[in-house]
């Protein structure tokens, strides 16, 4: 099975000469079809329940695609900044369409995510409660199960008793105490433990404990939780060998707990997800265009985008495959050698086959302990089309991932703090989207979203 679906090299590839001409060499590629095959499996997974996927916003912060994702399939939107959230409300998104689920939240974002809109608002600290300015109706807390749930790898998040994210086990009574004293009506449950995850286990772990925590609230407070979000994480493949996610007995496993958990309280909550990997990663591409081939002590292939297009080789060691095409966009086949594909940044790390791993040579059974090379055709040459696989999630935007903004710049120009200058202004969240294209009539309401923030 290769990780970049079969559709690309039938009907995408032979294709992609043609685009190249058209707008240029080097860009990222979105498949809609693709994209929206998935949205319509994840519905059928879990037809049995009330169910609605969020997608992460994060993870492909594209406008025209967070639209069709908004107004053809209906989901609704996780968002992690005021970028995210202004984005998704000039795109159509009200009230129950959002969830605000950030990290180290500020006073100004707790009164943007409230601002006009009754969002669903989460806390990821027990001490964020008395700070949130307007409370909302919608409350939620994300939920760290330290020791409790813990998933052995698949892992970015890394073990939850080490994670940053979320209130303790011990600190959900209080939480939720204090939300309903400051006026929360409607609650809800969020846990994410694992990233990129391909055992679908997990995922029923996951969220048979959080009907556990559901009834905890129903015992101790009366609480009657009206939605439980299990996060995303959900894996796809990477490399050739990994296994695929089987959502449809994800789904029907997940239903029948829901559907027991309703036979013994009386009630039903709604299941979210927030995916973002799941639904766009593989149905995006990153093409380049093969500027230089260049023979050092090791193989090297030069190509105008690595870590600026696709930083998870990089940041992560991650893999992305790799498949080479001819200018005439056709696969190149043929004996293969150690190869480093790396972009134009003084760093050794702007690589796109930074991963580290043994890799034992189909052709002459060598066995090389890589870091940063993979095995690509040895006639690569000038001019062919170089495609890394699953950059639909988690890539394009990873340089400023969530839409954090960046800091301002002041010179003190004699070292005594009295003679500073500004020579770099902050960045404004209205700056994020200068070279974003949005659908037709909906970028005004963005600007006046945006205007003072
Ligand atoms: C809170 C939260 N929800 C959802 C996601 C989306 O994760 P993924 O794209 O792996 O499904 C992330 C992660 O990056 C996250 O931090």
């Amino acid at each position: 099975m290769l990780p970049i679906p079969e559709y690309f090299r039938r009907d995408v590839y032979p294709r992609l000469p043609a685009l190249i001409k058209k707008v240029g060499p080097t860009f990222h590629y979105y498949n809609k079809p693709g994209i929206v095959r998935i949205a319509k499996a994840m519905k059928v997974a879990f037809a049995q329940i009330p169910y609605r996927q969020y997608f992460a916003v994060k993870a492909c912060p594209e406008p025209y695609i967070v639209d069709f994702l908004i107004n053809e399939l209906h989901f609704g939107n996780d968002c992690s900044s005021i970028g995210e959230a202004a984005m998704v409300r000039a795109l159509g998104a009200r009230g129950e369409d959002v969830i605000y689920n950030s990290n180290d939240t500020s006073e100004e974002e707790f009164l943007f995510a409230m601002k006009d809109e009754d969002c669903m608002l989460g806390v990821d600290d027990i001490s964020f409660l008395p700070l949130i300015p307007i409370f909302p109706k919608r409350f939620f807390a994300r939920i760290n199960s330290g020791k409790r749930l813990v998933t052995p790898d698949g892992n970015v998040i890394g073990d939850p008793y080490y994670a940053k994210y979320g209130i303790t086990y011990g600190q959900i009574i209080p939480a939720y105490k204090m939300a309903k004293r400051r006026g929360a009506k409607e609650f809800g449950i969020h846990i994410m433990v694992c990233s990129n995850d391909r055992h679908a286990t997990h995922f029923v772990e996951t969220a048979r404990f959080t009907l556990e925590i559901a009834a905890l609230l129903y015992r101790k407070l009366r609480i009657r939780v009206k939605w439980i979000d299990i996060g995303g994480g959900f894996g796809t493949p990477y490399r050739p060998a990994d296994p695929e996610l089987n959502i449809d007995w994800i789904g029907g496993k997940i239903s029948k707990l829901f559907i027991d958990f309703a036979a013994q309280y009386g009630w039903m909550p709604i299941l979210m997800t927030e995916c973002g990997r799941f639904v766009t990663a593989p149905h995006g591409i990153l093409v380049n265009p093969v500027l230089h081939v260049m023979q050092k002590h090791r193989h090297f292939i030069g190509v105008p985008a690595a870590m600026t297009g696709c930083p998870r080789p990089a940041f992560y060691k991650a893999y992305h495959h790799i498949d080479v095409l001819t200018p005439k966009g056709n696969l190149r086949r043929g004996l293969r050698h150690f190869t480093n594909v790396v972009g134009p940044k003084c760093e050794n790390w702007d690589r796109l086959t930074a991963t580290s791993s043994t890799t034992v040579c189909p052709e002459c059974g060598h066995i090389e302990h890589t870091n940063g090379e993979r095995l690509l055709p040895w006639s690569i040459q000038r001019g062919d089309i170089l495609v890394t696989g699953n950059t639909g999630a988690h890539c394009h935007m990873d340089g400023n991932y969530n839409f954090r903004l960046l800091l301002a710049g002041i010179l003190d120009q004699d070292g005594t703090n009295e003679n500073t200058i500004l020579i770099r202004k902050p960045q404004k969240n209205i700056d994020l989207f200068r070279q974003t294209i949005f659908p037709s009539g909906k970028r005004e309401l963005l600007e006046r979203l945006l205007e003072n923030s």
